[in-house]
């Protein structure tokens, strides 16, 4: 009952989004979640809360508040009328979900957090990863390559989140680094696919930048 109440909720809110955060983006990482629980275990409701309210609030698209989505998440639960012991599992797992800097330690610790997170990752890597990336880019107004900007490895999440670098940067700083940050078994084999996928991807994108191979 919650879940659908729920469900139906962040499905209004993020209709609407065009910045590769929309619905079927939380309707995949919904589904994978629950893939992953199928396999791994952890409490099937406190994931798929958790899946549904990951962006809630998201610094990408809230302009810019860091650790919100995890409170957003608690009133919404509590307003729905969740017990509040289980409301703080799933807000806390919420704070913890987003990427917050190539050198910056991750603190999912439970099954279930970890679940959500791999849930989250695997969609932003492979093609779909690729596909949102430029479409982050592009609705953030970045280029999509300039090769005289090299990639920076952030150490904090706050220069992780005002970086302002073209989208072919995002896949050093981020995309390509999150195969050896899965946490799951399940997981770990479904995104070496989606890696190659994506390594595949930058070989043909800079032969074609360069005009390489055209005979
Ligand atoms: P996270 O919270 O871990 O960043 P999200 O589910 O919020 O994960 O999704 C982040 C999405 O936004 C990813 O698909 C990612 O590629 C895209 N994104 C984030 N930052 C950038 C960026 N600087 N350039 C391009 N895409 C980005
Ligand atoms: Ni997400």
């Amino acid at each position: 009952m919650i879940v659908k109440t729920i469900l139906e909720h962040v499905k209004n809110q993020f209709e609407t989004d065009t910045t590769g955060h929309d619905w079927f983006h939380i309707e995949r990482v919904y589904k994978m979640a629950c893939h992953l629980q199928a396999k791994e275990g952890g409490d099937l409701e406190i994931i798929q809360l958790a899946a549904l309210l990951h962006d809630i609030s998201d610094h990408k698209m809230n302009g810019g508040k860091l650790n919100e989505g995890g409170n957003v998440a608690l009133l919404l639960l509590l307003e729905n009328g969740y017990e509040e012991k289980k409301a703080k599992i799933v807000a806390n797992i919420v704070d913890g979900v987003s990427f917050k800097g190539a050198l910056v330690k991750d603190q999912q610790i439970s099954i279930e957090g970890k679940i959500v997170q791999d849930a989250d990752r695997l969609d932003a890597i492979g093609a779909m990863g690729i596909a949102r990336a430029f479409a982050f880019g592009g609705s953030k107004n970045r280029p999509i390559y300039e090769p005289s900007v090299l990639p920076e490895l952030h150490d904090d999440f706050k220069k992780y989140a005002t970086a302002k670098s073209h989208t072919i940067n995002h896949f050093y700083e981020k995309l390509l680094l999150l195969k050896d940050r899965l946490h799951t078994n399940t997981a770990q084999v479904i995104g070496l696919n989606r890696h190659q996928i994506m390594e595949a991807f930058l070989v043909q994108f800079y032969d074609e930048w360069n005009l390489k191979n055209l005979d």
